[in-house]
């Protein structure tokens, strides 16, 4: 058996300079953080969209809400939000509801004590002694290892859970939308063997940058980067592709991909990132999708967006049944759920209950 990896068992500046997917392999041990895409397996995704999907079964009577309820009713979770979130926000809320944690929140650091010179460490630190979970969205990429890191190396270790960290990584968001795909070909073999296509803001854009990890974690996945060249995929994520052998290809020309994806995941112009205004002169006319484009969509594909949008999906196109993205956003709070409960290792009494009561697909 190899060694257990405990961010209690590394200096933060041994950590810092590992690799992304070495990393990962720190974050299975006690606590059992998420933090980075990097650090699941195909199996654990599997695990995960298993259970959300049980859940979301077993919350469809009044007595499997009720039993939910008291899964994770001893525990409590902060919701710790640095940076703009509604849907996110809402959505980790909903699945802790769902679970019976109660929430605590912390939207505007502003309002801390950082104000006070306090640093947001020790922020975070004592917030974190009235919780059982930090869940945290934050500007600055990397931060939420550093915490991650900073409470291992307590006597009170809780687990982090990364909502969206800088432009480098989301990873419960990348969960979602494997649940979503996997949703959506349950029928058609999986998510092995299709085509995903992304588009619009790939260098800025975390959803993306996550996601496009955990597709190489199935088989025969092609991958399709659909973008402006001044916001194409970052050369970081493609050398992690590259060291996994996957299929991709890089295009600016979107209407040449449309046929040929089993999935398009559209992507707004990420411009908060912008030092100077650059992204207005960007033409991303090209890099969206209207009425007139679903003739030559495969009629199986399926149309996402991590949302918020802008101009890149047309309204027009939001009854078509192609069109995945509000599915996927409801899909979220389940696979959030799942993600949560098995943070505290309580997935069992779900798999107990659900082989008891058997609920209706
Ligand atoms: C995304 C994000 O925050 O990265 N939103 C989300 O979490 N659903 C995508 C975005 O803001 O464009």
């Amino acid at each position: 058996m190899s060694e257990e990896k405990n961010l209690n068992k590394i200096l933060w500046q041994d950590f810092k300079a590992l690799s992304l997917t070495e990393k990962g392999s720190y974050f299975q041990g006690s606590p059992a953080h998420t933090l980075i895409a990097q650090q699941f397996s195909r199996e654990q995704l599997e695990e995960l969209c298993a259970l959300a999907t049980k859940i979301r079964r077993i919350a469809k009577r009044r007595e499997g809400g009720n039993f939910l309820r008291t899964l994770l009713s001893d525990k409590r979770a902060m919701l710790y939000f640095a940076q703009p979130s509604s849907r996110t926000y809402l959505s980790h809320n909903a699945a802790c509801q769902i679970l019976g944690l109660v929430t605590l929140d912390v939207r505007d650091s502003k309002t801390s004590s950082e104000v006070k010179g306090e640093t947001p460490e020790d922020t975070i630190r004592t917030f974190s002694s009235y919780v059982d979970m930090i869940i945290m969205r934050h500007p600055v990429g990397g931060f939420c290892e550093r915490v991650a890191w900073m409470l291992s190396n307590t006597n009170r270790p809780i687990p982090v859970l990364n909502a969206g960290s800088g432009a480098d990584q989301h990873p419960t968001q990348a969960l979602l939308d494997i649940y979503t795909l996997a949703r959506s070909f349950e029928d058609l073999g999986g998510i092995d063997g299709k085509s995903v296509a992304f588009v619009g803001d790939l260098l800025r854009g975390r959803t993306v940058r996550s996601l496009a990890w955990l597709l190489s974690l199935y088989t025969d996945v092609k991958v399709y980067f659909v973008a402006p060249k001044q916001l194409q995929i970052g050369e970081d994520v493609l050398e992690l592709l590259d060291a996994v052998g996957m299929d991709y290809e890089a295009t600016q020309d979107f209407t040449s991909v449309m046929p040929k994806a089993d999935a398009l995941y559209m992507t707004r112009i990420q411009d908060e990132w912008d030092a100077d205004g650059e992204s207005a002169t960007i033409d991303t006319a090209a890099f969206s999708i209207n009425k007139e484009h679903l003739d030559i969509l495969k009629e199986t594909a399926v149309i996402m967006h991590p949302l918020p949008r802008r101009k890149e999906i047309s309204t027009d196109i939001d009854n078509d049944s192609r069109a995945m993205y509000w599915r996927q956003m409801r899909n979220g709070m389940w696979a959030r759920a799942a993600l949560i409960l098995t943070t505290f290792g309580r997935q069992d009494e779900v798999n107990e209950y659900y082989a008891d009561n058997k609920p209706e697909a």
